[in-house]
């Protein structure tokens, strides 16, 4: 817990003539999940700067271990674990090792989703539905539950999914994925009311296009970057810095009265539903 105010005033020391800043967030417990790579990475880096102690996580070990030095050599807390979110067992364990090595949970960054199919949206299999709601709807729910009463115990916290432009407007031959993307826009605004009730802000933030492997096939391809360039006021892809910022903010007393809100980080394209 000091550790973590020392570092909040040493990084802004002007904090520590007038108070800590509401975007700092030492002494608070943050598990990020699939965050060994791009956004969850990126979020667990602006939190963990910020003063929370992380919890990183995703399927593959080396993975774990890639991530967790890279933080450590940053001077931020951080602790590791696997954790496939479509399996129940590995989403407990991911929550029992925010207990026991960091003595609470107060923030969750559902973050992780796949996509195992491009194509038409008639030619999407049952198996392939089941895969892609399993993880990224499903899973997000299902970690939501096993935080709150967690968050419940600490007097409140901030969960916060991670949905994409794509929820907005369902990408070509992305039908299933966007419509997982969708569904987070829905479970927010479900969840929100019913957690207010216990101090917990429900949030989400829709990325456009970032430049992480999940999105490579889109940002390599120069004629569906150019596509859409067309339609963004900052004509350029996104780094996964710029969406930890969000997340980090919506987490923070910055945030204090959000929720139930995805905020878009598109560089400026036009999201309705
Ligand atoms: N990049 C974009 O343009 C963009 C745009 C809008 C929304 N998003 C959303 O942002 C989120 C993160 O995407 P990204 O672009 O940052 O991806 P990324 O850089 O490819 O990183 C994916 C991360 O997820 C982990 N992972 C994959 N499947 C997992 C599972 N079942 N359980 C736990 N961890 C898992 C991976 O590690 P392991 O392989 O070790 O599991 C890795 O750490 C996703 O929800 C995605 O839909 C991305």
């Amino acid at each position: 817990m000091w550790r973590s105010v020392f570092r909040c005033i040493s990084v802004n020391p002007v904090l520590g003539q007038r108070g800590m800043s509401h975007s700092c967030l030492a002494g608070k417990v943050a598990i990020v999940t699939a965050s060994t790579d791009g956004i969850g990475l990126a979020a667990a880096r602006v939190l963990g700067r910020r003063g929370a102690h992380v919890v990183v996580s995703s399927r593959r070990r080396a993975n774990v271990d890639r991530a967790v030095a890279a933080l450590q050599r940053e001077d931020i807390r951080v602790t590791g674990t696997t954790c496939n979110v479509g399996k129940s067992q590995d989403r407990e364990k991911l929550v029992q090792t925010a207990l026991d090595q960091c003595g609470g949970i107060d923030i969750l960054v559902s973050n992780a989703a796949v996509n195992p199919f491009f194509g038409n949206i008639l030619d999407s299999t049952e198996a392939v539905w089941d895969k892609i709601l399993d993880v990224n709807v499903k899973a997000a729910f299902l970690m939501t539950q096993l935080v709150v009463p967690h968050m419940e115990k600490r007097g409140g916290g901030s969960v916060v999914f991670v949905s994409s432009v794509a929820g907005y407007q369902p990408m070509p031959a992305l039908g299933p994925y966007s419509v997982s993307k969708t569904a987070l826009l829905g479970l927010t605004r479900a969840l929100a009311p019913e957690l207010a009730q216990s101090n917990i802000r429900v949030n989400c933030v829709a990325p456009g296009i970032i430049k992480t492997q999940f999105s490579s096939a889109l940002w390599q391809n120069k004629e569906v970057v150019e596509e859409f360039m067309k339609q963004t006021s900052i004509k350029r892809v996104g780094e996964p810095e710029e969406i930890g910022g969000v997340i980090a903010f919506l987490c923070s007393e910055d945030a204090s009265y959000i929720t139930g809100e995805t905020v878009t980080a598109t560089g400026g394209m036009n999201c309705r539903l």
